[in-house]
């Protein structure tokens, strides 16, 4: 049924030289938990190969893995709980910005300041330990470069939030905004005329909050790291190399350098048999199968308003399917439906890759499409904020997904798009051709992963990955410069042709009008002559007479 699988365990990577036995350092400053996934996954895999890993994050482990060290500042974690405290559901279904613009622009900074005041911090960096290298999260990296700069080793990125496009961009890959979707949008690649102006309007705006952010961040990093220190955005140019969590079968076809490798789907697995409990409860609903609910780990539902729940529940009770939906938290309510059951946490890759699941109602999270891709399950979207509507827009033109917007749901909207997505065969079939396109890799997401951070870590860097682009301001690189220069030369030499035309011009003309005059001149004295000479015969006659 499957194309290939991806091995397991990485199978022994031959390489010339192994690089075995370093020390990495990963950071990840990201506001939802789902951030540490793909680094978690990565640590798994070089820790299996004697590489010793640090993971510096917002959120305390939930595991214990020999050769991983998790350190939770625990100032950055106050900060972090303190900061995602928003309705975001409710919030969209008013039809107001989950997350207002104010708050996007102050997390990056008021997050390093958390970090870096913290006494957990700030006696780490005292300890004087050092890293081979140092591996960032591309969703706001800046506050970490100062790390890179403290111990002055190489640094990648795993670019957590595949849409955004400014870790790859900024290092010089190139992203057009025709054909780039900004990631908190619900454009595609294929962009009328007024949505490729909207597009780029988002994208010069995000670039301008950007660099507000960044201006302020910038001080917080001098106060720490000394006055010395370069300006982030120099720094960020200089990454060794990038794991972008993306795919072509899952996000967009796009131009990468050398120094880029998709990682998607690094965590994705085959299930495994679910608890007793659980299995019991699916094998229940008999053929009709099951459907699964999770708004995943950020979107917290406890912070739903009640009438979303009411509106969920209404539309989800008329399935003749039996309904698993993850909460996070008591919503007191009483009268849950016989066919609906609710759990705090249920083990989303064992439930999408068992037989009898028929829909997936998700948020859309990134991690949550490459996972029902790997599984083979359509899915009812409902994006909430961040990258999940371009995600969102992304399964909706691949046609395995079902997209609805929760300022305009209602339950018969959401009970009529699960049905068509259940009832329907073209959305099972566009998941399946999409999971052949996923597995149709010459090495799993994770060995590649690993492959690229040995080599990193053999060569003491990827520098010569690099492309000078990078250096280039948005002048040079579009040669803009040129063009300029082209253009005024161009209008100097046609000026000054035209300029000489009209002296020349003015003096033929004026030789001509010279010539005329003394032929006339030439004449009239001619004239002049003749009737003197007239005048002279006659007096002459006169005289005769
Ligand atoms: C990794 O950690 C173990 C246990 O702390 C230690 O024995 C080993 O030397 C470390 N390896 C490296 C490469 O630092
Ligand atoms: C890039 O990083 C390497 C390693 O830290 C360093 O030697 C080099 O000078 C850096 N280049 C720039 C342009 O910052
Ligand atoms: C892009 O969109 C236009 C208009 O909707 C459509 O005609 C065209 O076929 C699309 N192109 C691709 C490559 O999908
Ligand atoms: C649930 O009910 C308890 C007691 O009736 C109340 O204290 C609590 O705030 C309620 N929780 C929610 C989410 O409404």
């Amino acid at each position: 049924m499957l194309g290939s699988r991806w091995p397991i365990l990485c199978l022994p990577i031959l390489l010339a030289a192994s690089a075995c036995g370093s020390d990495i350092l990963m950071i990840t400053m990201g506001g939802t938990k789902s951030h540490k996934i793909p680094f978690l996954e990565l640590a798994r895999g070089l820790i299996r190969r004697d590489h010793n890993i640090t993971l510096i994050s917002p959120f305390q482990p939930d595991f214990h893995l020999e050769g991983l060290e998790e350190i939770t500042p625990e100032g950055l974690a106050a900060f972090v709980r303190g900061y995602m405290t928003f309705d975001l559901v409710g919030a969209r279904m008013k039809g107001e910005e989950p997350l207002p613009y104010m708050d996007i622009i102050r997390y990056g900074y008021e997050a390093c300041d958390a970090f870096l005041n913290d006494i957990e911090t700030r006696s780490f960096l005292r300890s004087g330990r050092n890293y081979d290298l140092i591996i960032l999260d591309g969703a706001y990296p800046e506050c970490a470069l100062g790390l890179v700069y403290r111990m002055k080793v190489p640094f990648m990125y795993i670019n957590t939030v595949a849409f955004y496009a400014s870790p790859t961009s900024i290092s010089g890959s190139p992203a057009p905004f025709s054909v780039t979707p900004f990631f908190a949008r619900s454009f595609t690649d294929n962009m009328s005329f007024l949505d490729r102006s909207v597009n780029a309007f988002w994208h010069l705006g995000s670039l301008l909050g950007h660099s507000i952010s960044v201006t302020i961040l910038q001080t917080v990093l001098r106060r720490h790291f000394g006055a010395q220190m370069p300006h982030v955005y120099d720094m960020a140019k200089n990454v060794s190399f990038i794991l972008q969590n993306g795919h072509y079968s899952v996000t967009y076809s796009r131009p990468f350098l050398p120094n880029v490798a998709e990682i998607a789907c690094i965590h994705c697995k085959e299930s495994k048999t679910l608890n007793a409990d659980l299995e019991e409860w699916i094998s229940g609903a008999g053929e009709a199968g099951f459907v699964y609910v999770s708004m995943g780990s950020s979107v917290r539902t406890n912070k739903m308003p009640l009438a979303a729940h009411r509106l969920f529940i209404d539309a989800l009770k008329r399935l003749p399917q039996r309904v698993l939906w993850k909460q996070d938290g008591d919503q007191n309510m009483t009268d849950i439906p016989s066919n609906i059951r609710l759990y705090k946490w249920l083990p989303q890759q064992d439930l999408l890759g068992h037989p009898k699941i028929k829909a997936f109602v998700t948020h859309g999270g990134l991690l949550s499409m490459f996972e029902t891709v790997y599984h083979g399950v359509p899915i009812i979207s409902i994006p909430v904020f961040c990258d999940h509507d371009a995600n969102a827009a992304k399964a909706e033109v691949d046609g395995y997904a079902k997209k609805l917007d929760l300022h305009y749901l209602t339950s018969d909207k959401l009970y009529e798009a699960i049905k068509d997505v259940i009832v329907e065969p073209k959305y099972k079939i566009q998941v399946k051709n999409r999971q052949t396109l996923m597995r149709d890799q010459k090495e799993s997401p994770l060995e590649r992963a690993i492959y690229w951070t040995e080599y990193v870590l053999r060569h003491k860097g990827a520098y010569h990955l690099q492309s000078p682009a990078k250096d280039l301001n948005l002048f040079q690189y579009y040669m803009l410069d040129i063009a300029l220069t082209f253009l005024v030369l161009s209008l100097t030499t046609l000026a000054l042709i035209v300029y000489a035309l009209r002296i020349g011009f003015i003096c033929l003309g004026n030789y001509v009008q010279s010539k005329r005059m003394n032929k006339l001149f030439d004449k009239s004295s001619d004239l002049l002559k003749r009737s003197t000479k007239l005048i002279d015969e006659a007096s002459l006659s006169k005289k005769k007479l």
